[in-house]
């Protein structure tokens, strides 16, 4: 295993001044890999340098991932304090006493006993079965509701109180959400984790995020080519393939992957590439440290922006909404189209 020595990666600094790697892991290993896998892909990410963790309830292999990190730290003098482990509450647990019950049940599982991140995983409350059909919808399904999420949101600011978690921040939350969030938070979220690719650069909310001092973490920095057919329509962007990621790869010799992980990072915003394979992982992190992007290469990216998302999200439609754009506020302002407020008011 090629190791990379962690101090060699450039940080990132949050609002409260703690410095953080400019790339983290994905885990989510989907359909296609087993939590076994995802686990060896974790201890194997740590040995070989990465220290920021991108984990969740939803994803089904925190147990996993909590033994691995657990040996990686034995057999690697790994210090726990070196490490940023995140994790996410889960669309089902942000009910009022809730959240504090699916903390403790990702901190079991992953044998730590504080999380150094705690994400809101979605910003609605929307259950929907894991590996579900896209058409698959529950009739109990809300929008974003602001006084709801707060509830949810105090629950999490108690979590810092505590001392379970250091940072509290939020998932797919778009600026009419943020907007609404901010002026409300006792503790601010650290950080928003939201869809970011060459493909799918959202402008105004980076430079939003940016203003605010929130980190924006990029999921599916690739353009996660290989997730499930279900998330799938004919249009949807091919990251790695499009001319200006080949082009500007072929010019380096390097994978496209590659290409789009130093966009990112060059941009500001955190990549969380996911792969179970050694020789990925180990050269989206190396990648970090070598061989930058020239101006003209950054811009030439930059402006390859198309504006289309991957990630649609589609299960998470209330009854009544008329698109999966609902979801993402396209209109500049919190959509609650279609949505009655059922007799007898919100359920908490
Ligand atoms: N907050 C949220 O709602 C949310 C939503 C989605 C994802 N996420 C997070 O974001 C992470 C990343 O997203 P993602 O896994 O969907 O997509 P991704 O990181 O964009 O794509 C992952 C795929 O890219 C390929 N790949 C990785 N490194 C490569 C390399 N160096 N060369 C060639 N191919 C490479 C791998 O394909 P092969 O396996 O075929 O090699 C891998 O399966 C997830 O694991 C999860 O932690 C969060």
């Amino acid at each position: 295993m090629n190791r990379l020595d962690p101090g060699s990666v450039p940080k990132f600094t949050l609002a409260g001044g703690e410095q953080v790697p400019v790339i983290g892991m994905g885990t989510f290993g989907n359909d296609r890999f087993s939590p076994g896998q995802v686990a060896d892909a974790v201890k194997g990410a740590a040995l070989c340098g990465y220290r920021f963790f991108d984990c969740a309830a939803a994803y089904q292999n925190e147990a996993e991932i909590g033994l691995a990190l657990e040996d990686a730290m034995k057999t690697g003098g790994i210090r726990r304090e070196e490490l940023f482990v995140s994790s996410k509450v889960w669309n089902d647990m942000h009910g009022r006493g809730d959240v504090l019950i699916a903390l403790a049940k990702s901190l079991k599982d992953l044998r730590l006993d504080y999380l150094d991140g705690y994400m809101v995983h979605w910003p609605f409350p929307n259950y929907h079965p894991p590996g579900c059909a896209r058409d698959w919808r529950s009739p109990a399904s809300r929008p974003f509701l602001i006084d709801e999420f707060m509830e949810t949101w105090r629950q999490m600011e108690r979590l810092v109180d505590a001392g379970l978690v250091r940072h509290i921040g939020v998932s797919n939350m778009t600026l009419p959400k943020l907007r609404a969030l901010l002026p409300r938070c006792r503790i601010r979220p650290a950080f928003n984790e939201v869809e970011l690719h060459p493909g799918f650069q959202q402008q105004e909310l980076f430079e939003y995020c940016r203003r605010e001092r929130i980190l924006l973490i990029g999921f599916c920095p690739l353009g996660s080519p290989t997730r499930p057919a279900r998330d799938r329509l004919p249009d949807d962007v091919s990251v790695m393939e499009m001319p200006a990621v080949r082009e500007i790869a072929a010019r380096h010799g390097v994978h496209p992957a590659l290409i789009c992980i130093k966009w990112a990072v060059r941009r500001g915003h955190m990549p969380i590439p996911f792969s179970v394979y050694e020789a990925e992982y180990e050269s989206n992190l190396r990648c970090v440290t070598e061989d930058p992007l020239t101006d003209g290469e950054f811009e030439a990216l930059t402006r390859a922006d198309t504006g289309r998302r991957i990630i649609k999200a589609f299960n998470f439609l209330w009854p009544g909404a008329e698109s999966w754009e609902n979801l993402w506020d396209t209109g500049g302002e919190i959509d609650l189209t279609g949505w009655e407020q059922p007799a007898g008011g919100s359920p908490s």
